[in-house]
Order: structure tokens, then sequence, then C-alpha cells
């Protein structure tokens, strides 16, 4: 007999990697930034994501590239499809199946694109229809960054104070056509810390936390105008700094979280040295030892291919900057 269950739907999200960084909450339930950040959303790493709701289910069916997923990860999409529920009002377990298409060793965070396509899912197949800003309110419960891998191109998640003012917002910028970003992939290990532990550990211990709050105000009011100035150098100088600032943060927690390796420093050195010789390239580094380097569409040749004599080919990734969330 056939069971009742709602549409299925399928949504395409991509990453996106944060020029000014999110680094800390001050609501872990709501996950409610302690402030903004700004980021660009890259074409070539994505998540798509099938859901639909289902009376002929007992529970939840979770697979994540054709696998059955963990009991945490379970447990983690679990209570983000109960806040989908909730909010349409239905009691029905979900079947979700969902393919990632972002190497896990580039180093790019997939839980960005992976709740951003599950909330644009199954919001649609409980039989929501949400906005874009809705969306990016629902995508940042599930992880932070999420939020603003709702919408393409450069998108500002405004910190806000509660679920309501808590979103993000596309920005435009010229820059859009130029901007390219060339990731380099050497470690592919899962991390000790998460994000989300390393980032409580730096609200609660690190001493420079109350100047992170501080500095980001302002690298997002210059980043802003780097935007509308189609000033790629100080975008570039701010983002490299504010990336280097967020790391501080980690390694002045207690205890202390060094994300780098040697092949890390080594990059950054390389991106010193390139900058030197005239061809301009900044570089910024996530929770994890990957780096990922901003430059213009003219240098990515040459930067590739000098990265790619030292490691090897396949683990240099150029992205374009990509579309917001759709559906199929
Ligand atoms: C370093 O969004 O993964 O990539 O909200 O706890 O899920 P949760 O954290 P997450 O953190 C991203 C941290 C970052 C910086 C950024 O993307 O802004």
């Amino acid at each position: 007999m056939a069971t009742p269950s709602s549409n299925q739907v399928t949504a395409k999200a991509h990453t996106n990697i944060a020029l000014v960084k999110y680094w800390g909450k001050k609501d872990e339930d709501l996950i409610i930034p302690q402030t903004g950040s700004l980021s660009l959303t890259l074409d070539h790493f994505y998540t798509e994501t099938t859901v639909s709701f289902s009376k002929g289910l007992k529970t939840d069916t979770i697979k994540i590239d054709n696998q059955l997923v963990n009991q945490k990860n379970w447990q983690k999409i679990h209570s983000f499809l109960n806040i989908v529920r909730k909010k349409a009002h239905i009691n029905l377990p979900a079947e979700v199946s969902s393919f990632n298409h972002v190497p896990y060793a580039a180093g790019l965070a997939s839980s960005a694109s992976a709740f951003a396509a599950l909330a644009a899912a199954s919001s649609r197949a409980a039989g929501l229809s949400l906005n874009k800003k809705q969306l990016s309110q629902l995508a940042r419960r599930g992880s932070g960054s999420a939020c603003r891998s709702i919408f393409g191109g450069f998108v500002e998640w405004i910190a806000g104070q509660d679920d309501e003012s808590s979103y993000a917002m596309p920005l435009k910028s010229d820059l859009i056509n130029d901007i390219r970003i060339v990731a380099l992939t050497i470690k592919t290990s899962p991390k000790k810390f998460s994000s989300r532990k390393a980032m409580r550990l730096s609200v609660q211990t690190s001493p420079y936390y109350k100047s992170w709050i501080q500095l980001v105000k302002h690298d997002l009011a210059a980043v802003k105008i780097t935007l509308l100035n189609n000033d790629f150098s100080t975008l570039g100088h701010i983002s490299e700094l504010n990336a280097m600032r967020m790391h501080a943060l980690t390694m002045s927690s207690d205890p202390s979280i060094l994300y780098f390796n040697e092949a890390t420093l080594r990059i950054i050195n390389s991106v010193k040295q390139l900058r030197e010789k005239g061809i301009e390239c900044y570089y910024t580094i996530d929770a994890g030892p990957n780096v990922k380097i901003i430059c213009k569409e003219k240098n990515v040749s040459i930067i590739s291919k000098y990265f790619e004599k030292i490691f090897d080919k396949n683990r240099v990734i150029v992205a374009k900057p990509g579309s917001g969330v759709t559906y199929e």
C-alpha cells in the first residue's frame, strides 16, 4: 500500500570562504554569533540534498554519499529537522539523501553547503515557502556559516541578537568578476578540535577575545568599502590579517590550539614571496591547516603552476564565485 508522503525536494548549495571570519557565539543554541562576518560563495564545491517526509518511516533516515550517517551526525541533522517540523506543524519522519561535492581534503567547510542545502530542501518538502532571508535564518540553526551559503557571491552575515535579527544578505561588487580562490589541500585527516569547540574555547579563555569583537566591526566596515570601490588590494590585505588574528585567538586559548602545520607555514611564506615578486595574492585559513589563496583571474595560472610544483596537481583547486541555493 502506498504511504502518504510529502513531495520530494532536491536543493543544491555551494560552500563559502569567509574573508572576515565568524569566530564565537553569544547564543550556542540559536547560533547567534558574537560578530558579523563576510564571505565569498564558491562555485567548485557544493552539496546536493533530497528530502521527503513520510508516514512510512519509523524515524529519520539520513544518508550522506549513500552511507547511513553515524549517531553523532544523525542527532545533529535530526535536531535540525525538528526545527523544520515545528515550523511546518508536521510530525513526520524524513528521508534525507545528501551528496557532497566538497572534497574533504579541500579543507572547505562542507557543513556550510550541507546545512544550506538541507534547509532549502527540508523546508520546502515540509510545505514551507521561505524567502532567502528566512532560509538563511533556518540554515544558521544547523551551522553558522551555512546562513551565508544561501546567497551567491559576496555575503554578509548580520550578527543580530536573536533568531529574527541574525541572517545573511548578499553584497554587490564588481570585484566578483575578477576574484578567484586557489584552494591548496594539504591535509585530509579529521581535525582534533572542531570549529564549534575551538570557537567556544576562544570566547571563554582567550584574553584577546574582547579586542576581536572590536576588530571585526572595523574589518567588516572596511571590507564593505573595498567592495564598493573595487579595491582588491585592500580587500586581500584585510582578509589575510583577519584570518591571522582569528588564529591568534585559537593559539591564545587554554588549551592552546594550533591549526597550522609545516605545509601551512611554507605556503604562507610562498604567498609573501609571490607578492614581493609582484604577483598579487593573499592567503586565508579556516579551522584547519589548508590554505586558500585570494587572487585575481589574471594571476590564477602562475599561482596554480607555482604550487603544483610543490604539491600534487590534484591538491590545487581553482574556484570562482558561486551562486546561491537552487532547487532542481
Ligand atoms: C573558521 O559555521 O562551522 O570557517 O556554527 O559551530 O557550525 P558552527 O561553526 P562553523 O564555523 C566556521 C568557522 C570558520 C569561519 C567562517 O566560516 O566564518
